[in-house]
């Protein structure tokens, strides 16, 4: 039940973000509109794959919590799910997440993949990223997204994603297709499966403690 509301006022408040609604609405809610990027407090018992190896010389720096919409199209020929389409906005506190679009602190251009600041006055900094590793969700793989181990590139401008060389996606809810076969059989090929996915985000940079 609480999940169910949950989600439903989380889909009202992502559907503004689909439609696209770019405005500024600083100095409407000044006190509730964030300067910085980044909750630097490590998640407390977060899980983390075992295969998940971040290189020495890389250490946590900040979290982030991720609330978005993933599209996956059913290819009825190989039997699979692929990955279409995604939109996600990022929080300093999962609370944040009911302020939205005050309290959204950066979001993912999904065509490429780029990490932009959603407080550019305040911070300048984007990064791309491609994913190495993935291992299922530990809790429910049929219903969460996979954890993912990915490496941040091309950082520009200056603030919290100047320096990230590392992104770990983990605690998905939501966000996972269908089973394969049920691709090409209950949905006919073509067919596109939208889910909403909440997630924390871990982030790296060089360091040594
Ligand atoms: C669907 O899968 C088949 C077999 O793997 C592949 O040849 C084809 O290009 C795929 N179609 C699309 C639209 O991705
Ligand atoms: C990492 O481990 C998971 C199981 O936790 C496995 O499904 C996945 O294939 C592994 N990935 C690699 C690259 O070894
Ligand atoms: C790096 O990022 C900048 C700014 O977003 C972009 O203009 C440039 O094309 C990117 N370069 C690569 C190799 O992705």
């Amino acid at each position: 039940m609480h999940t169910k509301m949950f989600k439903l006022e989380l889909f009202s408040v992502l559907i503004v973000l689909l439609l696209n609604i770019s405005c500024s609405f600083a100095g409407a809610i000044p006190n509730k509109t964030p300067t910085s990027i980044g909750n630097y407090e490590y998640p407390k018992g977060v899980y983390i794959p075992s295969n998940f190896t971040i290189p020495d010389g890389n250490v946590f720096k900040f979290k982030l919590y991720l609330a978005g919409f993933v599209w996956k199209r059913c290819n009825g020929t190989s039997g699979q799910w692929v990955g279409d389409q995604y939109r996600s906005v990022y929080f300093n506190r999962e609370e944040d997440i009911h302020l939205y679009p005050y309290s959204a602190v950066a979001m993912l251009d999904s065509r490429g993949a780029v990490f932009r600041s959603n407080i550019p006055k305040y911070d300048s900094s984007t990064m791309s990223f491609s994913c190495i590793t993935s291992a299922p969700s530990y809790n429910n793989p049929t219903e969460n997204a996979n954890d993912e181990l990915c490496l941040a590139k091309n950082n520009t401008g200056n603030g919290a994603f100047s320096d990230i060389t590392y992104i770990i996606l983990t605690e998905a809810k939501g966000g996972a297709a269908p089973p394969n076969t049920e691709c090409g059989t209950k949905y006919p090929d073509g067919y596109v499966y939208s889910d909403v996915l909440t997630a924390t985000i871990l982030l790296y940079h060089r360091g040594t403690q």
